[in-house]
């Protein structure tokens, strides 16, 4: 018989690789880490991703289960797939995985030293998540810039009439478009008290575009990431293209905070009134020296402002995109919506925030929305700070950690008919999105959750709200609820692939 070296080769590689998996297992005290699809050397479960991994790797939970280990290049990584899994994690193990995994392009610039969301849980990251959680966004301040969000809002609701009259007949708005813009008007108002998205400000134009480009490069998946040893050769040009962007975009911002500091010793020196904005809160903050820095540098303050544009425009007006597109789709809950603005507002009224309290029926869309359009569908990804034990399974340090909202938001143990539109699920229920209930995280929960969530919730209202009780709503020509794309495609958030083209009726 001859000898058949192929066989033997195989043979060999695969008992090397039960050795060194055996290995592997005693230096973790044998210890089991979580089921882990079968994947390639070198390459590990990449291809298992797809271009949508949220959705991929939710399915993964039916075969290996609702907590996974993930070989994606050299990075291990556990995803977390049920609420079950979740709530055990955010009650029991949220300390352990309070660090964020840092990729090449936030360190543009060293984004990630002054950015409150890839901070290490320490001292600055404590500092600046009190001054937003006490002095940002409490319900106080929040009320005092209202009026700054309605202004926004109407101007967005002008710029969509005015599309909608240049439109040929037949054709639709980009709708995202407008609400984007609306929402980083409206953030750059609450920051900076200036507009920044619109024809007036040549320098807000720029620090628009430069933003664009930062959500862009930030949210490509990056070989750098996958195998650090490659990350020198920059092999897509994201770090590039990010520094670029990221630099240009803190001149800017550099320039606005230097503005204000000179604004505000001369009005120290000869008085003044206005309005204080998050900028002033930023610089008016004084710590006590001992444990917490006394000011903040101009750099931290700097990148902050990047940091809110980053975590607040893309999200709330993607949310808004989805909510428009699933009430296209079920006319019957666009007409009950808009009834109950209708009878809450009356018909020549305008939305004020004070009434979203009294329009249960809007705020369940707005959760039904989130549940199944999770804008952050992993949250931003956590690490171990140390070897752990979750639900039996080793854990090593160091290991990325996904909770996937998406596969939580559609987990059938905790929803009837996970997949349909069907806001009037959440009528009689008291889950809610504000971190208490794991079965419902679009903001994430435990220590790290979203710190925007009061902000965004009253954005998210307002906006919709407004649009819907301020037009009539029709597809473009030729699109129907059924043929409507529904599909997404993953960024630094996951919005629509095919935005949404919808027709304004004025009222
Ligand atoms: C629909 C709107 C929004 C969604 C869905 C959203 C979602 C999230 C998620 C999933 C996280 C990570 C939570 C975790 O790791 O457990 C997060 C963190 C964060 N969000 Fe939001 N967010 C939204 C709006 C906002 C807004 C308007 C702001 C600012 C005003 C904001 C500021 C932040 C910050 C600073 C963090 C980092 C918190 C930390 O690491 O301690 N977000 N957000």
């Amino acid at each position: 018989m001859e000898f058949n070296w192929t066989l033997a080769l195989i043979s060999s590689i695969s008992v090397l690789f039960l050795l060194l998996l055996r290995w592997k297992q005693n230096q973790n005290g044998g210890k089991r880490q979580p089921p882990a699809p079968p994947g390639w050397p070198i390459f590990g479960n990449l291809f298992n991703l797809g271009a949508m991994p949220h959705r991929t790797v939710a399915g993964l939970a039916t075969k290996y289960g609702p907590v996974i280990t993930l070989k994606l290049g050299s990075v291990n990584t556990v995803a977390i797939l049920s609420a079950k899994a979740a709530t055990e994690f955010f009650k029991n193990h949220d300390l352990t995985f309070m660090e964020r995994t840092i990729t090449e392009t936030s360190k543009s610039h060293g984004y990630d030293k002054s950015s409150l969301a890839l901070a290490p849980y320490g001292m600055y990251w404590r500092v600046l998540r009190k001054i937003c959680t006490v002095e940002m966004l409490v319900a106080k301040r929040i009320n005092e810039s209202s009026a700054v969000r309605r202004r926004c809002v109407n101007d967005m609701l002008t710029w969509i009439e005015k599309e909608a009259d240049l439109a040929k007949t037949g054709a639709g708005v980009h709708v995202a478009k407008f609400v984007f813009l609306a929402s980083f008007n409206l953030l750059g108002n609450l920051m900076l008290s200036r507009d920044l998205a619109g024809p007036e400000s040549k320098l807000g134009s720029e620090f628009f575009t430069a933003m664009i480009g930062l959500m862009e490069w930030g949210g490509h998946p990056n070989i750098s990431d996958l195998y650090p040893w490659l990350k020198r050769f920059d092999l897509q040009g994201l770090k590039r293209k990010m520094d670029r962007d990221v630099g240009k975009a803190i001149e800017i911002a550099k320039e606005w905070v230097e503005e204000r500091v000179e604004e505000r010793r001369k009005e120290a020196r000869h008085g003044g009134e206005r309005r204080k904005d998050f900028l002033d809160v930023l610089l008016d903050y004084e710590g006590t020296g001992k444990d917490e820095p006394e000011k903040m540098s101009e750099r931290d303050i700097t990148i902050f402002i990047l940091e809110i544009f980053l975590a607040g425009s893309e999200t709330t007006s993607s949310t808004v995109e989805w909510a428009l597109s699933e009430l296209l789709r079920c006319p019957d809950k666009m007409v009950r919506a808009k009834k109950e603005l209708n009878s809450v507002i009356g018909p020549n009224n305008k939305l004020e925030e004070s009434f979203i309290d009294d329009l249960p029926y809007l705020q369940v869309i707005i959760k039904e929305t989130l549940r199944l359009h999770a804008p952050i569908p992993f949250l931003v990804p956590r690490k171990a700070a140390h070897d752990t034990e979750f639900m039996g399974y080793h854990i090593p340090k160091d290991t990325q950690l996904f909770v996937n909202a998406w596969a939580i938001g559609r987990d059938p143990e905790c929803w009837d008919n996970p997949n349909s539109f069907e806001p009037e699920r959440f009528l009689d229920s008291k889950v809610d999105y504000r971190g208490q209930h794991f079965e419902l995280i679009p903001f994430g929960a435990g220590r790290r959750m979203c710190v925007g969530v009061p902000l965004a919730h009253r954005i998210l209202h307002l906006t919709l709200g407004s649009l819907l009780h301020e037009f009539d709503w029709e597809f473009e020509n030729g699109v129907k609820g059924e043929t409507l794309d529904m599909k997404d495609k993953m960024g630094i958030v996951v919005r629509k692939l095919e935005p949404l083209k919808a027709i304004p009726k004025k009222l």
